[in-house]
């Protein structure tokens, strides 16, 4: 091996981004010699901050790095939704930076409201969380970040059409953030305190992903959309299908698709638990950069796979290519043929029961789920292309011509201002209109729950709606637990719409028209982009990018419900802890949600105090049976809620831990569960196992996790017990080398008891616990 890396350069020819990617991309060549690699794994791996640590400790010299090698990564930028950026950047305040160390985006599109239509919604949606928006608006200027207002469009569509060019890493504040795989990009949905440690310029670390290959042959037939490919695999793979792996599609299927349709497929590869998706680069992503204005990058993607050098020899390694070596292996490897698949329509409640259009009628009669439609709904982050609307407009307007109506509600959400401006022009939303569909603000809206429906549905009462979004759990688009959501492209949800059926099949069946004639929707017949290039819509739902101004005071009110900067936590004492009290005994299962629930709680996501009035609100205490119930042992023993007791004891500046029992914070990577229990006084959690990702967001956020050793001290440990640690200090100032024990004292009877405990506190784990939180660590430069 060479002793140093050598840089190979290419002059002024290529942007740095690509200058970059190709000097990383010689190293990973070095080091791991002639291995054919995948697209994915390119792309990632040249975005390591040490290459040679990265990809040999640990391994098998380079050969085992899949599953195995902690990945250090310096993303190229941090894209952010309104919700999930609050967080963040209240997280990014504390570290005191003047700018952000990579480029950021904000987009303002989760708190609008879908009800009436884009106008009268925005400015409600405006309206009802103008203090969000000013202060992510200041906050953008203070730290020179773009800013994406209200009305400007979804982040995964805007980040398509702007941000992604092939070759570059991103991390997204938002799960469905792999879109923009569609164009080439690794681009990884991750919470606010991930996005945090980008945004301050510390390496971002992942366990390398496996590698799952989806080969594609043959071409989609005239009623099936790449949405039905994606609608088809998540039925293969399940909810939990790709978890720990990026799915890699390739094989001469991939050049029949649109880039908008293969950025649908990436967005919903989040269903099947994919760190993220990818495609390679092809002549259609090419077409899709020049329509949306991006002539420029098309040269340099062109431009970077035509510099010999970086690999060994002059073979086709010498090349950065945009799709994988030939040989590559695959962990696991699924083969589709596109002329095969069929339309697909995915739920209820889960987007991983897939049922094939031609069975669908059949299994809707014997699952009795309703027959009537209530709601057609195109659009969103998932659907919202040229190539989709235009396919639907075609539909449309033969049945307009055929004198038909939908005879259920029909919703189309434009998912940005560009599609929209140019789908008004082009006069598809025009048909859209005189065909009575209701054009929603170019914002999530009933994507993401936001949704005022207008047909008197009442909560509770079962009915169907058909969608072409990407997720269905249960409430997830207008809150009612009844509603049965189901997943399909938008042009089988448009055309169902027209029957208002669920029992319809476009393919095969006619409607009646008013004067008695049948009527067969002919095949979905769209471009692939506009024949001029995309408009850039109104100006004030432009994009602001600006240099970072220190004089901006980001806007917070004092007074604020929604708001409140946060305070650094305080560094981990210079001895071991003493004097915690067990604040509760939980009992079964103890998920992210029953920890820091969501619903109207998102509205406090970026006001740590309030929001932390619902931590463990639906938790079972395991000694009396009562879900959020708490005794004040230090005051009398008079029963509270759990968030009281330990609001209280907050303010008698007594630390806590919480005891509980298999998997404590499964469900979501929610950062507010970690966050809340720190900021009212938590310092431990003890439980018999750990969901692995909660357990490492507690350490993040200065909170030890540890298990129990032998599971049946659950039963010997309650609450109001008094605890001290064993060895604790010493451990983490030994790097999370150590035993640690905890000394029990019990309530009432003052019998002491040694409970011994296991953690998992790694080297750098053990220095952002010490210094309070790894934010504090990393403001500290550390
Ligand atoms: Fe997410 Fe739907 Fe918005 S998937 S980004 S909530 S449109």
């Amino acid at each position: 091996r060479a002793a140093s890396t050598r840089l190979y350069s290419t002059g002024p020819l290529l942007p740095p981004t690509y200058e970059r990617l190709y000097n990383k991309y010689a190293e990973v060549r070095r080091v791991l010699g002639a291995q054919r690699l995948t697209l994915a794994e390119k792309i990632l791996y040249s975005h390591l901050d040490n290459v040679e640590e990265s990809l040999l400790s640990n391994t098998n010299n380079g050969r085992d790095v899949r599953g195995t090698a902690i990945l250090k990564l310096r993303p190229d930028r941090v894209n952010m939704q309104d919700a999930s950026a609050q967080t963040a950047l209240l997280q990014f305040m504390t570290c005191n930076l003047p700018q952000t160390a990579i480029p950021a985006s904000i987009h303002c599109d989760h708190l609008i409201v879908g009800e009436r239509g884009a106008d009268d919604d925005l400015s409600a949606g405006i309206r009802a969380n103008q203090e969000v928006f000013d202060f992510l608006e200041s906050a953008a200027r203070k730290y020179g970040i773009d800013f994406w207002p209200p009305g400007a469009g979804i982040i995964h569509q805007s980040v398509l059409e702007t941000y992604a060019l092939p070759g570059l890493m991103m991390l997204g504040t938002d799960s469905h953030s792999p879109n923009a795989g569609g164009m080439c990009t690794i681009t990884i949905g991750v919470g606010g305190a991930d996005a945090v440690e980008a945004l301050v310029g510390a390496p971002w670390e992942l366990k390398a992903p496996k590698i799952l290959g989806v080969k594609l042959t043959g071409k989609l037939n005239d009623w099936v959309a790449p949405k039905d490919l994606i609608l088809h695999l998540a039925g293969l793979l399940t909810v939990r299908g790709g978890t720990g792996f990026i799915i890699e599609y390739f094989g001469p299927g991939v050049e029949s698709l649109s880039l908008t349709g293969m950025a649908t497929v990436c967005n919903m590869g989040a269903e099947v638990g994919a760190t993220t998706s990818i495609f390679p680069y092809t002549e259609a992503s090419a077409r899709y950069l020049k329509a949306t204005r991006r002539e420029q990058a098309a040269r340099n993607a062109a431009l970077l796979q035509s510099f010999p050098g970086a690999g060994a020899g002059a073979s086709e390694d010498a090349f950065f290519r945009f799709r994988a070596d030939e040989g590559a292996q695959y962990d696991e490897l699924i083969e589709i043929d596109l002329s095969k698949l069929e339309p697909h329509i995915n739920g209820p409640f889960t987007p991983d029961l897939a049922t094939p259009l031609s069975q669908f009628k059949k299994t809707v009669q014997e699952q009795q789920w309703p027959e009537k439609l209530s709601a057609g709904l195109i659009g969103s982050c998932t659907n919202s292309s040229y190539e989709d609307m235009t396919r639907v407009e075609s539909i449309v307007r033969a049945a307009e011509e055929a004198g038909l109506k939908p005879k259920a509600d029909f919703y189309i959400t434009p998912g940005s201002e560009q599609i929209r401006a140019t789908l008004e022009r082009d006069g598809t939303l025009d048909t859209f209109t005189a065909a009575g569909g209701i054009v929603l603000s170019n914002a999530c809206g009933p994507c993401i729950g936001q949704w005022k429906r207008q047909d008197g549905v009442q909560k509770g009462t079962p009915n169907a709606i058909l969608s072409s979004y990407n997720r269905n759990f249960r409430g997830r688009n207008d809150g009612n637990p009844e509603t049965m959501n189901f997943l399909a492209s938008p042009e089988i949800v448009t055309a169902m719409a027209y029957a208002g059926s669920t029992t319809f099949n476009p393919v095969t069946d006619a409607l009646t028209t008013p004067d008695g004639k049948e009527f067969r929707f002919p095949a979905p017949r769209g471009l692939e982009g506009p024949q001029t290039p995309f408009e850039t819509g109104r100006p004030a739902f432009a994009v602001t990018s600006q240099p970072p101004d220190p004089t901006v005071e980001v806007a917070i009110s004092p007074s604020s419900e929604r708001l409140a900067l946060l305070e650094p936590f305080d560094p981990f004492p210079a001895s071991d802890l003493t004097g915690l009290r067990v604040l509760v005994k939980v009992a079964g299962k103890c998920t992210t949600d029953t920890i820091s629930a969501a619903g109207p709680w998102l509205a406090y996501k970026g006001h740590l105090p309030n929001i932390s009035a619902n931590t463990l609100q639906t938790a079972v205490n395991a000694e009396t049976g009562e879900v959020n119930a708490a005794y004040d042992h230090l005051a009398g023993g008079a029963r509270t809620t759990i968030p009281e007791l330990a609001r209280r004891w907050r303010d008698r500046r007594v630390p806590w831990l919480v005891v509980a029992e298999h998997n404590y914070g499964e469900g979501s990577a929610r950062e507010h569960a970690a966050l809340q229990p720190r900021y009212l006084g938590a310092r431990l959690v003890l439980c018999k196992s750990f969901a692995r990702i909660h357990e490492t967001n507690l350490k993040k956020q200065g909170i030890v996790p540890l298990t129990f050793a032998d599971q049946a001290d659950y039963d010997r440990i309650g609450a109001g017990d008094e605890v001290a640690t064993v060895g604790l200090y010493d451990m983490l100032r030994n790097g999370g080398q150590g035993e640690v024990s905890l000394r029990v004292t019990k309530r009432g009877s003052g019998e002491e008891i040694v409970i011994p405990v296991r953690h998992t506190v790694s080297r750098d784990q053990a220095r952002f616990i010490l210094a309070g939180s790894a934010l504090n660590l990393l403001a500290r430069g550390g």
